[in-house]
């Protein structure tokens, strides 16, 4: 079936205002779930919901936890999560980086004791429209072995960067530093499809092609000592640098006993006016029409710049509607009817 996006962002709204969330983080954690959504990142999106909602009514989040600002220093920020939504910490950070931005042409802010922030992309599409290159991370829970081991010490932990375009875009390339977001290995689980050889070992360290394994066990990650290297130092920035939990001191929304995740993220912008913006626009027009202008490789019939792709789908999807699974759509419906709030029907949403 196929949900408006209107429809199902006031739908999410309700339901996390239903377990104690302010108007205003209901609004801003559905925004940044929506967008997962529009740009065909449901694992970011739908598919959070019925965890999200669970570590609320458990009391392991604070649904009514507000981010605070812990100090600023010159051109850096530290904020405190306060164990509330990990977006509304994250938005605030994204402000704090603008504004020191507009006065040092540089921002830098961390954030500690925070939840999932969801796509690290949704917070860098910001800073690029602001004008920033910039560059986007956070910590998630140990999934992950360092190369060469066998026991899952790191997260799946995403790094992210955006520059603004001259034709008013964003490139934005935002990627999980394991093979895939853990997501789509619970998406294929909801499914009940199988996964790609090469994704994730079994919990004795064997390679699985059942999502199920792969759950019970760790991920690969992207390039092999590489992937596992960017996730080390998406970790420092998150974690290290912060004073947020690392490595196996991380919880997970899908414990069995849940504790507070302790997630830290963290962004870093510069602006282009120092560099002259005429050049910096000249040049990047350069750089893609280099790329775009390129031979195409055998079976290929387009070249993409990162992010093009999904924000294509999200063009489509804010006309035609969200396709949403059903097995996703009766677990958000049961979180739904448990919390009192109208379900999502079926002949809501239309095409
Ligand atoms: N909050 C967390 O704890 C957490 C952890 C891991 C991942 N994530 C999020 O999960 C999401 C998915 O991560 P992923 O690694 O599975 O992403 P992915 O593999 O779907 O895409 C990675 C990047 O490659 C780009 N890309 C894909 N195909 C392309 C093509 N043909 N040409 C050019 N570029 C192309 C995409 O635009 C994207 O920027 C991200 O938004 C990430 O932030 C969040």
């Amino acid at each position: 079936m196929i949900i408006k996006a209107q429809v199902l962002r006031n739908f999410y709204a309700s339901l996390l205002r239903a377990v104690g969330t302010s108007s205003e983080d209901a609004e801003i954690t559905s925004d940044a779930l929506i967008d997962a959504d529009l740009h065909g990142l449901e694992t970011h999106g739908a598919l959070r919901i019925p965890p999200y909602i669970r570590i609320a009514r458990e009391g392991v989040l604070d649904a009514s936890g507000k981010p605070a600002l812990e100090w600023r220093k010159g051109a850096v920020s530290l904020i405190n999560g306060n164990n509330g939504w990990g977006q509304p910490a994250a938005f605030m950070a994204v402000n704090e980086v603008i504004s020191h931005a507009k006065t040092h042409f540089v921002g830098a802010a961390g954030i500690k004791n925070t939840n999932h922030i969801g796509t690290c992309s949704y917070y860098a599409k910001m800073l690029a429209r602001a004008g920033l290159v910039c560059f986007v991370t956070t910590n998630s829970p140990p999934n992950m072995p360092p190369w060469g081991g066998s026991e899952p010490i790191l997260g799946t932990n995403p790094i992210c960067f955006s520059a603004p375009t001259p034709d008013g875009k964003v490139i934005v390339i935002d990627m999980a530093t394991s093979v895939v977001a853990k997501g789509k290995i619970l998406l294929a689980a909801e499914r009940g499809e199988s996964i790609p050889e090469g994704w994730a070992l079994d919990k004795n360290g064997k390679p699985t092609t059942s999502p199920k394994e792969a759950l019970e066990g760790s991920q690969l990650p992207v390039g092999g000592p590489k992937g596992y290297g960017l996730a080390l130092f998406a970790e420092i920035f998150s974690g290290v640098l912060t004073g947020a939990n690392i490595g196996t001191n991380l919880h997970s929304m899908y414990d069995k006993i849940l504790n507070p995740s302790g997630v830290g993220a963290f962004m870093f912008a510069i602006d282009i006016s120092p560099f002259g913006i005429e050049q910096v626009n000249a040049k990047m027009e350069q750089l893609i029409g280099m790329v775009l202008g390129s031979e195409l490789a055998e079976g290929y019939q387009r070249i993409y710049l990162p992010g093009e792709n999904s924000s294509e789908i999200a063009e489509e999807r804010k006309v035609k509607g969200i396709p949403m699974s059903p097995s996703i759509l009766e677990k958000m419906n049961q979180v739904a009817q448990e919390l009192g709030v109208n379900p999502l029907k079926p002949d809501e949403g239309g095409a």
